[in-house]
């Protein structure tokens, strides 16, 4: 199978790389791409080194699979074309999330909406923060068909690309031994960069991508809009809390709010479903704060509740 990263250069790029590696994706060509910038770069993949070439519709040509994760703005100009031209095209981008005739799937969670889906074509990954929620959140949901949602999320600096992290790396320096008078700093003082916008490290900075008219960041109104479509219930309220965090490098943290659910014992149920899932430590911590956010309304299943803590409690979590 040819196989191509596009945006081999980034974040999202260099850990997909590793991953066709470790799984050992049966990859019998492979084409690195990313902008006119990294041409010529080498990379390695399955013990022999590659050049990074131009993202052209041409550099794309009998291409079976292409990952990819240029940004919105690249997908948008150059997959339809890509796609049209038989490759498979999986994008990490928002460009096509909320496309009706483009699935948004997490493997997990809803592989039912590839079912019948005409290849090639486009597919869309859901956001990071989406992704983590729901693998959580999904079967809680269609266990107890909760009534609304609400996530707080804490986000990694890495979300926003390797630039990112090296102005979170860059701050950190800068600041290194001066900690203890960042509890009174000289905000104007303070080093800052133009991917974050404000001082990152030592920090949390409330906005995540462009603030809208309505008061959200893009960051929230993706958080708020995918869900519904994962789950297929296009009336669920999500309501969404995006904020960017020093604190956890290379992770997402939310935490999710499950109000009302009209079947207590189903959830329970899920819960305990989801918690023996083979890759259970992260969905475990998921659950247990959405457990924890839910007792409040909840205190018929008081002692099913109990009961799960200390489930968790064994686990690890
Ligand atoms: N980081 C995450 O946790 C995360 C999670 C989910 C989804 N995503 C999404 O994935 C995408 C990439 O994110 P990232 O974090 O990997 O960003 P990143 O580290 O900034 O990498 C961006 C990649 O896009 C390439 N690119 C930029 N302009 C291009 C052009 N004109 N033609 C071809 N390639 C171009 C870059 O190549 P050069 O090096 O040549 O500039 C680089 O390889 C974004 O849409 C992001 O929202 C990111």
């Amino acid at each position: 199978m040819k196989v191509a990263v596009i945006g081999a250069t980034g974040a999202v790029g260099r850990e997909m790389t590793r991953i066709l590696q470790d799984r050992a994706f049966p990859v019998d060509g492979f084409v690195p791409l990313a902008s006119a910038r990294s041409e010529g770069l080498p990379v390695t993949f399955a013990g022999s080194e590659h050049r990074i070439h131009e993202l052209t519709v041409e550099a794309c040509r009998g291409v079976d699979v292409a990952f990819v994760s240029a940004g919105a703005d690249i997908a948008r100009r150059f997959l339809p074309e890509i796609a049209a031209n038989g490759t498979l095209c999986i994008d990490n981008s928002s460009a096509f999330r909320m496309e009706p005739d483009v699935p948004l799937v997490i493997p997990a969670v809803n592989p039912e909406a590839l079912v019948g889906w005409p290849e090639p074509g486009i597919i869309s990954v859901p956001n990071c923060t989406t992704i983590t929620a729901m693998l959580a959140l999904a079967p809680l949901h269609r266990a107890a068909r909760c009534t609304s949602l609400v996530m707080s999320s804490y986000q990694a600096v890495s979300g926003a690309g390797h630039k990112a992290i090296a102005e979170l790396l860059e701050q950190v320096e800068k600041l290194r031994g001066d900690e203890e008078a960042l509890a009174h700093p000289d905000v104007a003082a303070l080093p800052s960069g133009p991917v974050m916008g404000r001082t990152i490290a030592y920090n949390v900075v409330p906005r995540i991508g462009a603030f809208q008219l309505d008061g959200f960041t893009g960051e929230e109104a993706k958080m708020m809009a995918e869900p519904r479509k994962i789950l297929s219930a296009p009336e669920l309220p999500v309501v969404a809390t995006a904020v960017g965090s020093f604190r956890e490098f290379l992770t997402d943290g939310v935490t999710a709010r499950l109000i009302e659910p009209r079947d207590p014992p189903a959830l329970v149920k899920a819960l305990g479903d989801v918690l023996a899932q083979p890759d259970a430590a992260t969905r475990m911590a998921q659950a247990a704060r959405a457990l924890a956010a839910s007792t409040w309304s909840w205190a018929a299943s008081a002692k099913a509740t109990a009961e799960l803590y200390e489930t968790l409690a064994r686990g690890g979590a």
